[in-house]
């Protein structure tokens, strides 16, 4: 496979396998440029899924620019940021990244007009910058925004050209630029009642013009492997049913009927093991105890965020969490 800066002699091919660390025969390669000043950071450990990478690539890759942008949906904490950012320090890609919310308005993408010393200067936003010079561009919680103030994206979606308005001037998407918009929704709006108030239900002409990753939480085998390669001092037995707990509140989250809506995530649960391993608790084996001994770090990342309601059911779920009860992975 080619990126679209194959004319540039310094982009190498290298095997896809290899850089994402998953089963994908040698012969698959991809272009990979010199990391520019705004490739993201690469992180070693991060785990990557067949299914997100396939549809990246070919996003990402394709000799031909996609028709649209990529919608990256899934639960909070589960990886949206981190599979776009981590997949553009793979691949050496420019990254621009801005956050959506109900006051955002198009021209914070596309750029102001300024009064400094008495005159006015325009400034190029994110969108502007990157249709010039073909970074991708990252707008995380796209769903949080009024879907009125996303119109002014169809054409650019489209692939036309961005008419500045503040300037007249007239911007040719370059071949590399790609936009991405990660939500906690497909667009749809709230229908699982765990965002009320904050994600709102998208334009459907918006949606139309994208293409969807969904990005659910790892599966256990996976987060258990990621977890024990982050935090190696924790007994794997321990660990094991901290994830099977994550999993256990994540099932409860998606049950209408059950009373716990927020459920544990990636990235709590990698915050939980970090407060754990600070407070020493790291080095204590699992064998003769419940999951309790893990408490000190659970209260204040996540069951502090918890109503009466929602840690009773909680807390019954660690109350089960026994040793005797413990599943080595297969
Ligand atoms: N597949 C993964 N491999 C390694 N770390 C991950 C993975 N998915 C999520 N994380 C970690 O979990 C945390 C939350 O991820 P993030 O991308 O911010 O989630 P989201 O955008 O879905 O809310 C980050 O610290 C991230 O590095
Ligand atoms: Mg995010």
């Amino acid at each position: 496979m080619n990126m679209q800066v194959s004319f540039d002699a310094t982009v190498t091919e290298q095997s896809l396998g290899e850089l994402f660390n998953l089963p994908i025969p040698e012969e698959v390669t991809v272009g990979v440029m010199p990391p520019s000043p705004l490739t993201p950071r690469r992180i070693d450990d991060f785990v990557f899924r067949m299914e997100q990478v396939k549809l990246l690539t070919a996003f990402f890759c394709s000799p031909t620019p996609p028709l649209g942008g990529l919608f990256v949906h899934g639960p909070f904490g589960s990886g949206k940021t981190s599979v776009i950012e981590q997949f553009c320090a793979r691949l050496g890609l420019p990254l621009v990244s801005c956050d959506w919310n109900y006051e955002s308005e198009i021209e914070d993408l596309i750029g102001t007009r300024d009064i400094a010393f008495g005159d006015t200067a325009f400034t190029p936003g994110p969108l502007v910058e990157a249709m010039k010079n073909g970074h991708v561009l990252l707008i995380n919680e796209i769903d949080r925004g009024r879907p009125s103030n996303l119109t002014g994206l169809h054409g650019i979606l489209d692939g036309a050209p961005l008419t500045i308005r503040a300037t007249n001037e007239i911007v040719q998407p370059h071949p590399d630029f790609r936009l991405v918009v990660t939500a906690n929704s497909a667009g749809s709006g709230d229908r699982g009642g765990q965002y009320t108030g904050s994600v709102r239900k998208q334009d459907p002409a918006f949606l139309d013009r994208f293409v969807f990753l969904e990005c659910v939480y790892m599966d256990e085998a996976e987060e258990l492997e990621l977890l024990m390669r982050k935090f190696p001092a924790f007994e794997g037995q321990l660990v094991h049913k901290l994830v099977e707990f994550a999993n256990d509140t994540r099932a409860k989250a998606m049950d209408v009927a059950a009373d716990l809506t927020i459920p544990v995530s990636t990235r709590t649960l990698l915050r939980c093991l970090w407060l754990a391993e600070s407070y020493g608790i790291s080095g204590i084996t699992f064998a003769a105890q419940s999951l309790d001994i893990l408490r000190p770090a659970l209260e204040p990342t996540y069951l502090f965020r918890l109503d009466d309601v929602e840690r009773a059911v909680a807390e019954k779920v660690l109350d089960s969490m026994m040793p005797n009860q413990v599943r080595l992975p297969a």
